[in-house]
């Protein structure tokens, strides 16, 4: 590999090939091309606008970095790996297109500020993404409730059956977890829409620059005010690979769901063929894969976080070339989390429950019994009481090897004298899942509230990405001309 020499400063040899290789940071930023050609446009027009550049020199500059986006839009950039990262082989690019006058475009500004810009340029487009593709899959599982209402299966604690509840309320859960992810990566685009340009390596600059102006070509909010933690605090990195494994986790405890859930002993949904393997020995195997990948791709995610802290932990201020990992750091788990809510979507969308089987085995397990002790309560008997009564009636039942519903009368009377004829009201299933009405609970007037709940945060979410995804958008059109 040949070393380029894009600038000598205090250097007369250049560094050696292993320390080239070493120091590299190309095959990761390779992906902050676009961003970075839209920050340099930004720069270059503020830097004519401020008198800096002369108009000509700004033109020629502003053609050619139009050229390089086009190229990069085209996927045709030629990567040079003899320079050490995107930034320099883009202005090595423009020197090539256009001669020296590429050579001030560097003018007032250091890749330690160009760095940050370009990384919270990518990552603003990446928590959108993220958030449109939850909302996806949450709108999925909003139509899965909507199909499961009475769809009744054991809720567990502990895994042990605790209380029937529906399908669709079960669904809701995840869609409620999952509506936090999504708030939470718009919220962090508030922090992460912060422009560090102008920053310089690490004090400002000496050039009257004006930094609300390339704040504002790049659609961030506004400029960042302290140049030391412009360059050197990469929190809004850990932000969003925490809002990313957090998301990771929800994914995949609901996938862990629903490798149970396929399973023979739960037998509770069968997942489309599309998304399972089969096995290269058994034929007879309809294998997971697809949601057991969610589940373990977490792992990946949240080592991405803990790395992004890990790294920022012991550095004093300001830059330091550790910063350069951030980027590995944050951009695949990005990238995994998208891919893995799209792909549970599929998964969502296309399996079915098989309710049958979640209705026989919710009769097992007396899931029925706090409702036969709220019965008793109603009666005027303490709810401690009750708790004791309906115990000893359910280790009759185990005994028996019968459910709470099929006791007689005068067996049920062997309990408390309190119960009559109308318990036998209160026993079903589909009975207990109705009176569950308190807010937030499984009956189906709830779940319709939490539906309709839903559907109106979806719509609002949807409003607030789109008008942030074209203000991003706008900027562009601008910049590119
Ligand atoms: N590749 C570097 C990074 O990702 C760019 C900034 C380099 N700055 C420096 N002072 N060497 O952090």
């Amino acid at each position: 590999m040949v070393q380029k020499a894009l600038w000598s400063g205090r250097y007369g040899s250049g560094m050696d090939d292993s320390t080239l290789e070493f120091t590299s940071s190309l095959d990761v930023d390779v992906a902050l091309g676009f961003y970075d050609i839209m920050g340099s446009l930004a720069h270059v027009t503020m830097l004519r606008d401020c008198g800096i550049l002369s108009n000509s020199d700004a033109d020629e500059i502003i053609d050619g970095l139009r050229t390089l986006l086009d190229d990069v839009r085209g996927g045709r950039l030629g990567i040079d790996h003899g320079l050490e990262d995107i930034h320099t082989n883009i202005e090595h690019a423009l020197t090539a297109l256009k001669g020296p006058v590429g050579g001030k475009l560097h003018t007032g500004r250091s890749r330690n500020d160009q760095v940050a810009t370009d990384l919270r340029m990518y990552l603003r487009d990446a928590v959108l993404e993220a958030a449109k593709c939850i909302d996806a899959l949450i709108k999925t599982l909003v139509d899965l409730a909507e199909g499961s209402r009475s769809a009744i299966m054991p809720g567990l604690t502990h895994m042990q059956h605790a209380q029937p509840v529906t399908a669709a309320q079960h669904m809701m859960a995840h869609a409620f977890r999952l509506g936090r992810d999504a708030d939470r990566f718009l919220e962090s685009f508030e922090r992460i829409n912060v422009c560090p340009l102008g920053a310089g390596a690490l004090a400002g600059t000496t050039y009257p620059i004006d930094r609300g102006q390339t704040s504002d070509l790049l659609g961030f909010g506004r400029p960042t005010e302290n140049s030391m933690d412009s360059v050197s605090d990469r929190d809004f990195v850990m932000e969003a690979a925490f809002c990313a494994s957090m998301l990771a986790v929800h994914l995949s405890s609901m996938a862990e769901e629903l490798v149970l859930w396929s399973s023979p002993e739960f037998g509770f949904i069968e997942m489309d063929d599309r998304y399972t393997t089969g096995s290269s020995m058994m034929p007879q195997k309809k294998n997971p894969d697809v949601a057991e990948l969610i589940r373990g791709r977490a792992g990946g995610v949240i080592g991405g976080l803990v790395s992004a802290l890990v790294l920022v932990k012991g550095l004093p201020l300001t830059y330091n070339r550790d910063l350069q990992e951030d980027k590995k750091a944050v951009m695949e788990p990005m990238r995994t989390v998208v891919q893995c809510a799209s792909m549970m979507s599929k998964v969502v969308s296309t399996m079915r429950f098989d309710e049958g089987r979640m209705s026989s085995l919710v009769k097992e397990g007396h899931v029925n019994a706090t409702d036969m002790a709220d019965y008793l309560v109603a009666k005027g008997m303490p709810f401690r009481e009750a708790h004791g009564a309906v115990g000893s009636a359910v280790r009759f039942c185990v005994r028996e090897k019968k459910g709470l519903e099929e006791l007689t009368l005068s067996e049920m009377r062997g309990f408390s004298d309190l119960i009559d004829e109308d318990v036998f009201d209160v026993l079903p299933i589909e009975k207990c899942v109705e009176r569950r009405r308190s807010f937030g609970g499984t009956s189906p007037q709830s779940v319709e509230a939490q539906i309709s709940m839903t559907l109106d945060s979806l719509s609002d979410r949807e409003c607030r990405i789109s008008r942030k995804m074209s203000a991003i958008d706008d900027c562009w059109n601008r910049l590119a001309g």
